[in-house]
């Protein structure tokens, strides 16, 4: 019997309509649109506003686009996968409230926190199971509403990030096409310069952590910028090296998009041009793990059958890896 890949069969997704542009956080805190544009490369980000809604209604808005892109039904579903640190509760995983919105009920499913590298530790996940020959459609959804754990009076994050999901059916295929190859690292370490310090069963909320506003994400940006840029850049360096591919083999990489300077950092350490990146951090700024697969759904139209792809991401953990595939299908 062939060899059974995992190929990424249809992408789809979903943004919230509210635009927070850098005029509007130059109101909100000390910042210009020209310091965000020159160290990250934001214009705008998504937010999603409306009022009791949270990461699952955009992760199953997110997988009804790809179900009915793709003519899928949801009983045909084995499984599914919420990538997101931005939960709708600690518990239930979101992935089931999502798997119930979507009247997906014939599967199992669970949550994946690995931060921004949320969607290719999936990807990788999802292949496994996959290629045993098991499951037969498998969906990834990347969702994170992050706007709830951002301190928008703190101006070293708020400008760097959004909301926002897009999901992925991953298929069996025995063609010359899927994912070829991963590359998977974590480093728990870095923990201490990405966090959110309370609300976890290290520190419970109280009335204290609220009033330190510990319940919001912390970042050491130059630190995290620092390990971005040389892990990143050698995980996909180094997939690249181990499947000879040289830049002109690459159809596109796919980077994380948390930063502008990190996204160039990383092409250039691979030699690829940057118009064979994808590059959407303006309109979107970094949506944690949904940035690679948001990177997919704006680029559909421009990927052809048996592409050579490279995602990389980086992110809180610290977690980083790098997926090698070749583009399953041509613009439909
Ligand atoms: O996706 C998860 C992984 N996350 C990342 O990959 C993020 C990685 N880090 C970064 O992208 C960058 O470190 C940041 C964008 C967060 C910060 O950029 P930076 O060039 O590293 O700035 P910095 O932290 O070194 O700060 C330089 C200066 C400081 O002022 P002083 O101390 O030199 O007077 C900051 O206070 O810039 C100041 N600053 C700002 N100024 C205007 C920090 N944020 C702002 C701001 N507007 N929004």
């Amino acid at each position: 019997m062939a060899n059974i890949r995992a190929a990424i069969t249809g992408v789809g997704a979903y943004l919230p309509e509210y635009r927070l542009t850098n005029d509007e956080i130059s109101k909100m805190v000390d910042t210009t649109d020209e310091w965000i544009m020159q160290r990250i490369g934001i214009k705008e980000r998504r937010i999603l506003k409306e009022e009791g809604k949270a990461t699952s209604d955009m992760g199953a808005r997110a997988v009804k686009d790809l179900l009915a892109k793709t003519g899928t039904s949801p009983d045909e579903i084995d499984m599914l996968i919420c990538a997101t640190v931005t939960p709708d509760m600690n518990l239930p995983a979101t992935a089931n409230i999502i798997a119930h919105k979507t009247n997906i009920h014939n599967a199992w499913s669970f949550d994946l926190n690995a931060a921004c590298s949320g969607f290719i530790f999936s990807l990788s996940t999802a292949t496994q199971f996959i290629e045993s020959g098991r499951y037969k459609k498998v969906v990834i959804v990347a969702a994170e509403k992050m706007s709830a754990i951002i301190n928008y009076e703190d101006r070293t994050t708020c400008p760097l990030f959004g909301d926002g999901a897009a999901a992925v059916l991953v298929e069996p295929t025995t063609e010359d096409i899927g994912v070829i190859d991963y590359i998977n690292r974590v480093d728990g370490l870095g923990r201490h310069h990405l966090h959110i310090k309370a609300g976890g069963s290290l520190k419970p909320a109280s009335e204290e952590t609220v009033r330190n506003k510990e319940h919001y994400l912390y970042q050491e940006g130059q630190a995290v910028f620092k390990a971005a840029v040389s892990s990143m850049a050698d995980v996909a360096a180094e997939i690249m090296e181990k499947h000879n591919l040289n830049a002109k083999d690459v159809a596109w990489l796919v980077p994380h998009q948390a930063n502008m300077r990190i996204i160039e950092a990383t092409a250039r350490r691979m030699g690829i041009s940057k118009d064979q990146v994808m590059i959407n951090i303006r309109k979107y700024g970094n949506t944690t793990a949904a940035t690679i697969p948001l990177c997919l759904w704006d680029y559909e139209k421009q990927l052809k059958k048996g592409d050579n792809i490279i995602l990389a991401a980086f992110g809180a953990g610290f977690t980083w890896g790098s997926t090698y595939l070749k583009w399953a299908y041509d613009p439909k």
